[in-house]
């Protein structure tokens, strides 16, 4: 009856570890989704299409809540008490709101300010790279 619990027990902290850590091909995977979606969008506006543009918005917004930033192994702090993660979270929270801003101003037919709103999601992706860059540089 132990050892059953036991290995009950192992099995489950077993998934559960493998269910927390988000991996680098995880990362690249979710990156190229994202790259598509936006691509998705872009393709939208230049052909004004807003279901495709809004498939592309949902789509950019879904993959973003599940980005998370390479683990800082030699930290003391949690992974989510991390600068790097609190930076992630936040850049994503505003890939998710410019991007909502995009769907607005297609339907309101301003195409305008929908590319506007574009290079703003474009350019939250540009500083995070740079800034993950610049941790992995360390
Ligand atoms: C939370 C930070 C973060 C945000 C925000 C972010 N990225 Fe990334 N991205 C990364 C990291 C980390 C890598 C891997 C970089 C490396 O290894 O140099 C990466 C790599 C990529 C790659 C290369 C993937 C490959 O094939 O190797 C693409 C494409 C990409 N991102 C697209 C995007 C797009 C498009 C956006 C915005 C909609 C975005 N990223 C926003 C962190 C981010």
């Amino acid at each position: 009856m132990y050892k059953i619990m036991i290995a009950i027990g192992l099995i489950s902290l077993f998934s559960l570890t493998l269910h927390a850590e988000y991996t680098n091909t995880e990362r690249i995977r979710d990156m190229k989704t994202m790259e598509e979606a936006m691509m998705k969008i872009q393709k939208g506006l230049l052909i004004d299409d807003r279901n495709i543009l809004s498939k592309g918005v949902n789509q950019l917004q879904q993959v973003t809540r599940k980005v998370e930033p390479p683990l800082e192994s030699n930290s003391v702090l949690a992974q989510e008490d991390t600068y790097k993660y609190k930076f992630s979270r936040k850049e994503g929270e505003k890939i998710i709101r410019f991007a909502e801003d995009i769907r607005v101003d297609m339907n309101a037919g301003n195409k305008h300010s929908a590319s506007k709103s574009f290079v703003k999601v474009l350019d939250e992706c540009i500083s995070c790279h740079n800034k993950i860059r610049k941790w992995q540089d360390k």
